[in-house]
């Protein structure tokens, strides 16, 4: 045999391929690792052929024994994968062929590396997704547990940036909580797209065999065939709607990082995260840095960019199948191992987060959290929102004038910019009485904090 002719397609060619071109082409060097689905694709497949005839049962034996000692061989690392076979396809498929002979040759009836990568990568998809969820699960399991334990504690709410009323910080973990649920929402979604088999579509307009892809379909857990093999073998929206879901949930942690960087620092103080998350500095004896926050929310700029190349990707390609698509794979991949690496160094931080609950209090005492507090007191008293609002407004400036929190004052201080005012005011104006009352759904009241992490609960799988 010629160089050449090692290739499987090489029968119309008359010159070898460029060595350049043949290393520039490759993609072996990141598909492989498809290697389990594009065995069982390939199994699959074997089983249907056989199903209706096209192959003996024998040769299909033959094939699924092959094929299962391949996996062997790959997973004990004794699997030479050639550079020149391009990709994980061609490689399996040449090993086949070295190891069983003739029969071999007959596994790529009716289909084509077209159907056959899309339906690997599908596999793989579907696979990983389901880790990502349970991945999800266990960080809302444990960030749950740290809104049960802090779910008195009170710390300042901010917008702006700006100390805005006094919540609890068990109900700050829990609008995470939500976040990441809805992600696994998204991504559970997704699956629905991802599982739809493209195998049948062969190059683009089918195979003239007489194939049973529900067949295929079933042996696979495919939740159906795709309908046109067109789009079956050039649709990599899957991929992209995984990227978008995963590039949110990316965005969910940096913002949440962001919080943990600032947090730990000595100027919120906070939290303090366990020194297995942390490193020091080589100047700085005093640093202990935030790294893992820091890292994962570099990260999310990773997942961004992986979905910004897969639209670019996709965005003039003719139909049916082109070689540009075998540029989605390594975004995938990078993103698949991205989430997979954030969500679990999360989620294994989370139990290690030492939550400085005096030194929230003290912080929520300052910024005049409890403002609001008194103008809704005043609204009790008879007087209308706008005007409470004004009159509150003037004993804040007093209080900056005097240095002094709203809690602070006198009554006899209070009572100039309002005769509603009564000494009942105080039990409205602490932090505990602030955040008691906000006691609906959705508010910050520990009451409220506590079925809400009920009902949170009872929707995760134990
Ligand atoms: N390595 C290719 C990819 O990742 C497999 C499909 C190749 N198909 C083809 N007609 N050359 O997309």
């Amino acid at each position: 045999m010629s160089e050449d002719q090692t290739k499987p397609w090489a029968g119309r060619f008359t010159e070898p391929t460029d060595a350049f071109v043949e290393a520039f082409g490759a993609s072996v060097g990141f598909d492989r690792r498809l290697y389990r689905h594009d065995i069982q694709g390939s199994i699959a497949h074997a089983r249907m052929l056989a199903h209706v005839g096209v192959l003996s049962l024998d040769e299909c034996d033959t094939i699924v024994d092959g094929l299962q000692g391949i996996q062997l061989d790959i997973e004990r690392g004794e699997f030479a994968w050639l550079v020149e076979l391009e990709d994980v396809h061609m490689n399996i498929e040449a090993r086949l062929t070295e190891r069983i002979g003739e029969t071999g040759k007959k596994l790529h009836t009716g289909r084509s590396r077209n159907d056959q990568v899309a339906t690997d990568l599908r596999l793989y998809l579907r696979e990983e997704v389901d880790l990502i969820g349970e991945a999800l699960s266990r960080l809302q399991l444990n960030l749950l547990a740290l809104a049960e334990q802090e779910a008195d504690t009170i710390m300042p709410g901010f917008t702006h940036l700006q100390t805005a009323q006094p919540i609890t910080f068990g109900h700050h973990m829990l609008a995470w909580v939500q976040m990441l649920r809805r992600d696994q929402a998204r991504l559970h979604d997704c699956r629905q797209r991802i599982n739809v088999m493209p195998l049948g579509a062969a190059a683009l307009a089918g195979t003239s065999f007489p194939i049973d892809r529900e067949f295929t379909a079933r042996e696979l857990g495919f939740d159906r065939p795709a309908e046109n093999s067109l789009d079956a073998v050039s649709d990599r929206d899957f991929v992209i709607e995984f990227v978008a879901c995963a590039a949110t949930l990316m965005m969910h942690l940096s913002r949440f990082s962001e919080e943990l960087v600032m947090w730990s620092s000595a100027q919120f103080d906070f939290i303090e995260l366990g020194d297995s998350f942390c490193t020091g500095s080589s100047i700085m004896p005093q640093k202990k840095n935030p790294d893992v926050p820091e890292l994962v929310r570099g990260k999310s700029a990773r997942v961004q960019g992986n979905l910004l190349t897969l639209l670019t990707l996709m965005k003039s390609q003719p139909l049916a199948y082109n070689k540009d698509n075998q540029e989605d794979k390594e975004p995938v991949f990078d993103t698949v191992d991205t989430v997979k690496g954030s969500l679990r160094v999360y989620a294994d931080m989370v139990p290690h987060i030492a939550v400085n609950r005096e030194q929230m209090r003290q912080a929520a005492l300052k910024g005049y959290a409890t403002a609001t507090d008194l103008a809704d007191y005043l609204v009790r008293k008879g007087i209308a929102f706008r005007d409470a609002h004004s009159v509150v407004g003037k004993a804040v400036r007093f209080g900056i004038e005097h240095g002094k929190d709203l809690a602070e004052l006198e009554l006899v201080d209070l009572q100039q910019f309002s005769a509603a005012i009564a000494a009942d005011v105080f039990d409205v104006l602490t932090l505990e009485g602030s955040v008691a009352a906000r006691d609906h759904l959705g508010g910050t009241a520990p009451r409220q904090v506590r079925a809400e992490i009920e009902r949170l609960r009872k929707d995760l799988p134990a």
